[in-house]
């Protein structure tokens, strides 16, 4: 690459090493520092020839990053975000922007404050599979859509990040700020946006509390309308066992419909079909089976970066209203193990 992006990582676990780390490598960027408190995640990014600092300060410092990954437990994205801002570094900040409301709400106000560029990181919208179901759905192929269906799920039991020695903060409510519903939906909610380019308005949920031994909800069901009126439905579940078939989405309109099997998630792949409301004719729809998520977010974001006129496809606003929604499904059920984002 020409010109390479110089990134920093803060937070150097499960998601920054086996998929943005790759992704900034493939997409021919560099990796040039990371911050993180644990010195087993500092000496794996040493390994990957990155400088690693135990604190932001330490990243902050340095000239050569110009945008940010921000990948801690989900009450930390606030105090990074805020500070890199203010340093006036790119940030892209993972999914959900925050554990509680507020906090998003204030990472929202410091982005505004500083004019820094800005992006959650919702890797999904950068699947090809679900770039072409967008393409698909502007051009008409299914007439007046009229329902989003999604199936999100995984096995997440208290003991699930041991393997890498982390703490398993996502069944913690103070860190993660919820369960299932909070980690899982998000991606569901902002790729309803991104293909049929409109969001959702009015939410209702309901949690559960089913299968897993710990504080916050293992599952959850989402209801929700566009205001033209789509109906989207979303279930996102920690309580169903890896090898059943658990990413599904359906886009269903008056002239077809088009289902994504094992496309969300972080890896490439997957399988998009189109199927013709008149005939009943089920076609594949062609997309680049190779390329990751992660790897076209990194290429994405830094093509914003150099080209700033790329920067309405992302919007702190937008991904606030994302928040909103979750702390109002959350605010609605009435499962004991919900925790609500604070207010
Ligand atoms: N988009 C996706 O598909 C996706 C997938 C997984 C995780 N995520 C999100 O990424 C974030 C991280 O998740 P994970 O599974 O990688 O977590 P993890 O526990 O594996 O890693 C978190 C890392 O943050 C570090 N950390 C803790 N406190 C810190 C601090 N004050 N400063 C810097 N680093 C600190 C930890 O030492 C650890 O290395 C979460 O917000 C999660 O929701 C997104």
């Amino acid at each position: 690459m020409a010109d390479p992006v110089g990134w920093g990582i803060v937070g150097y676990g499960w998601v920054a090493r086996d998929f943005m780390a790759p992704g900034i490598r493939d997409a021919g960027h560099r990796l040039v520092a990371v911050a993180d408190p644990g010195a087993e995640s500092r000496a794996a990014a040493e390994a990957q020839g990155a400088r690693a600092h135990a604190t932001l300060e330490g990243l902050l410092a340095e000239p050569e990053v110009e945008a940010v990954y921000v990948a801690t437990p989900n009450h930390l994205h606030r105090g990074a975000v805020e500070a890199l801002a203010y340093a006036g570094k790119a940030v892209l900040c993972e999914k959900p922007m925050a554990a509680a409301l507020a906090d998003a709400e204030a990472m929202a106000a410091a982005v505004g404050r500083s004019g820094i560029f800005y992006g959650t990181a919702f890797d999904q919208r950068h699947h090809p599979g679900h770039r072409a179901m967008r393409a698909a759905i502007r051009e008409g192929r299914l007439g007046t859509v009229t329902a989003i269906r999604i199936v999100y799920a995984c096995w997440l039991d208290r003991g699930w990040t041991s393997f890498r020695g982390q703490d398993n903060w996502r069944i913690d409510p103070a860190q993660a700020g919820g369960g299932a519903l909070i980690d899982l939906a998000p991606h569901g909610l902002d790729l309803t946006d991104f293909l049929i380019d409109e969001p959702i308005i009015d939410i209702a949920a309901m949690t559960q509390a089913r299968a897993q031994d710990y504080a916050v909800d293992d599952g959850a069901l989402l209801i929700g309308r566009t205001a033209s009126g789509v109906l989207a439905q979303l279930n996102v579940a920690y309580n169903c066992p890896d090898t059943l078939p658990r990413r599904r989405l359906e886009v269903v309109g008056t002239k077809g419909m088009l289902t994504a099997i094992d496309t969300m998630g972080q890896t490439a792949g997957g399988r998009v079909t189109f199927i013709d409301g008149s005939t009943g004719a089920s076609d594949d729809v062609a997309f680049d089976g190779q390329a990751s998520p992660f790897l076209e977010q990194v290429r994405a974001f830094g093509s914003a970066l150099r080209r700033p006129e790329e920067r309405v496809a992302y919007s702190a606003e937008r991904d606030l209203h994302t928040m909103r929604l979750l702390a109002r499904a959350y605010a609605q059920t009435t499962e004991a193990a919900a925790v609500a984002p604070a207010a």
